[in-house]
């Protein structure tokens, strides 16, 4: 069984991350080689030269128009992967070949296909629309977590710990008491989880963005598409305001927090978060103020699975945790993750 679900899409990268340069990123324990073509596509294979291993990212290795030149011996490869040249001889050898990735570049992201090539099913690929749709304001981020990605799962379907580890950004004490609904789609592959405030504290994150005053209703729906894309529909609105029958929602400023949860190694992720909000569009102060808080709120996060890590690297073998409501969401998450990962 592998420690992550093989098989499947993984977000490697912000597509404004590669350019005409070579960039390198660990998905799943694989460290895997990218750059923009001059076409404009961007180009995923393994990060070793066939040769002799050295990194194809690690300089004096070079790109050259769109080819790679292995900075050990000079193996250098095109942007399909296949070796063009060898030092020393005019045979190039048959299985001097790098296998690429499939690539998709899709709502702002860069996804890889991590498992065997011909599974790749690019309309399997979870969506986050709102990260490049004009009708949104998006700023995003990433943080590298040293700690295994199912602890960022647990972190992520149970907000309750906002009232706690993120009071003064995000959390009040309406979060913590509230209870959730949670239901797992088998067939969609979806595991929702609800939170509904209908009169609640507003916290800074939001009284500053929207400039709401007073009690609020706060909305979080969750909705985790294991094992990659994690998106949180908040709806923030005055008391007793609800979405009209047609579905509209005027009176309501809607947040679309998304992450993208992507195992490096076994005890390590990168953690890319996006907030996306429907409201004061452009308003670069909001943005900056937005991008600070949940970047503040990300690393408050990064900082406690950093010490659950290494609380789990150094306790004796078989100790049981104990679970409780809140959970549920998690729990589910990790049923589906482990049913994943029984099938790599
Ligand atoms: S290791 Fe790349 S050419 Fe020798
Ligand atoms: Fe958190």
């Amino acid at each position: 069984m592998s420690w992550f679900p093989r098989d499947q899409w993984y977000v490697a990268a912000y597509g404004s991350e590669i350019a005409h340069d070579l960039f390198t990123r660990t998905v799943c324990g694989e460290p895997i080689l990218f750059w923009r073509t001059r076409d404009g596509s961007v180009t995923a294979m393994p990060d070793r030269c066939v040769h002799r291993r050295f990194p194809l990212s690690q300089p004096p290795s070079r790109l050259v128009d769109d080819q790679v030149v292995c900075g050990y011996h000079g193996f250098t490869y095109d942007s399909g992967g296949k070796c063009v040249a060898v030092p020393g001889q005019a045979r190039i050898p048959r299985t001097a070949r790098l296998l690429p990735y499939p690539v998709v570049e899709q709502d702002s992201f860069v996804w890889v296909f991590i498992g065997d090539p011909a599974n790749a099913d690019a309309s399997r690929i979870p969506r986050a629309p709102w990260l490049v749709d004009p009708g949104y304001t998006t700023v995003c981020g990433m943080e590298p977590l040293g700690a295994r990605y199912g602890l960022l799962v647990d972190n992520l379907l149970d907000l309750s710990h906002e009232t706690y580890l993120h009071g003064g950004y995000i959390g009040t004490p309406e979060v913590a008491s509230t209870p959730i609904n949670t239901s797992v789609d088998e067939d969609a592959g979806v595991i929702s989880v609800s939170r509904r405030m209908d009169d609640a504290e507003c916290p800074p994150f939001y009284s500053k963005s929207t400039g709401l005053q007073g009690r609020i209703a706060r909305w979080q729906d969750i909705e985790y598409m294991p094992p990659c894309l994690y998106t949180l529909h908040s709806r923030i609105a005055p008391v007793g305001s609800v979405p009209r029958a047609d579905g509209t929602d005027p009176d309501a400023f809607h947040v679309e927090v998304v992450y993208a949860i992507t195992p490096e190694t076994e005890t390590s992720t990168h953690d890319f978060w996006a907030v996306a909000r429907d409201f004061a569009l452009g308003d670069e102060e909001v943005s900056a103020f937005l991008a600070e808080s949940n970047r503040t709120v990300v690393l408050q996060d990064v900082e406690a699975l950093n010490v659950l890590e290494k609380v789990i690297a150094a306790e004796p073998e078989g100790f049981q945790e104990l679970s409780i409501n809140i959970d549920t969401g998690g729990l589910a998450a990790r049923r589906v993750l482990g049913r994943l990962c029984e099938k790599s």
